[in-house]
């Protein structure tokens, strides 16, 4: 069993600052394996070839967090490749995969550029990041998964060292504090 898997996807078009922060302030953590999925799968033909293995990873998890930067209001494309190939599999094609999953606590960390001001009824962003990330409830429902309330961070565009290293030490406390069985 390995605990918490955190998959991140986070695609690099430029650098990442927090979401990289995130993942170092996770790496020691214990029972926590954090997988950097672009890093490992750069193409996306390359996940469609690590099918089992993904598969596999998440037999072997006690709990999910699925990492991202928002980017245009929604996970970004590799974590949606993800979703179509993992979650179809055990859903549609071996459903007998799906029902040994039933249960699983599930997470979404995600890091959004904008203010958490734009993200409401009137403002720029229209409404709350909560409810862009429904469809990931709703999905986690349709899976048999525990949904767990989201870890969110906004503005992380204008953030200084200051910020980022905060957000990262928030994260690895919510991660380690996470703990449902
Ligand atoms: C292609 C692209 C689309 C983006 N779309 C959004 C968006 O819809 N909403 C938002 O708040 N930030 C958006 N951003 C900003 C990213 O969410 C932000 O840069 C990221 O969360 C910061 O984390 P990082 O330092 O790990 O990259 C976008 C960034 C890129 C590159």
């Amino acid at each position: 069993m390995s605990g918490t898997v955190i998959l991140k996807f986070h695609p690099g078009y430029k650098p990442s600052r927090v979401n990289a922060a995130m993942s170092e302030a996770v790496a020691g953590l214990d029972g926590v394996e954090s997988v950097d999925m672009y890093a490992l799968y750069p193409h996306e033909p390359d996940l469609h070839a690590a099918e089992d293995a993904e598969v596999e990873r998440l037999f072997a998890a006690k709990r999910l967090c699925v990492q991202f930067p928002v980017h245009w209001f929604a996970a970004t494309p590799r974590a949606m490749a993800w979703q179509d190939l993992v979650l179809n599999r055990i859903t549609f094609d071996k459903p007998e995969e799906g029902e040994r999953l039933k249960g699983l606590p599930f997470m979404i960390a995600a890091t959004a550029g904008q203010s958490e001001d734009s993200y409401q009824a009137g403002h720029a962003n229209l409404y709350p990041l909560e409810q862009l990330l429904r469809p990931w409830e709703v999905t986690a429902k349709q899976c048999g998964y525990e949904w767990h309330e989201p870890f969110l961070a906004y503005g992380a565009d204008d953030y200084d060292d200051e910020d980022v290293a905060r957000v990262a030490k928030d994260f690895a406390t919510h991660i380690e504090g996470w703990k449902p069985e």
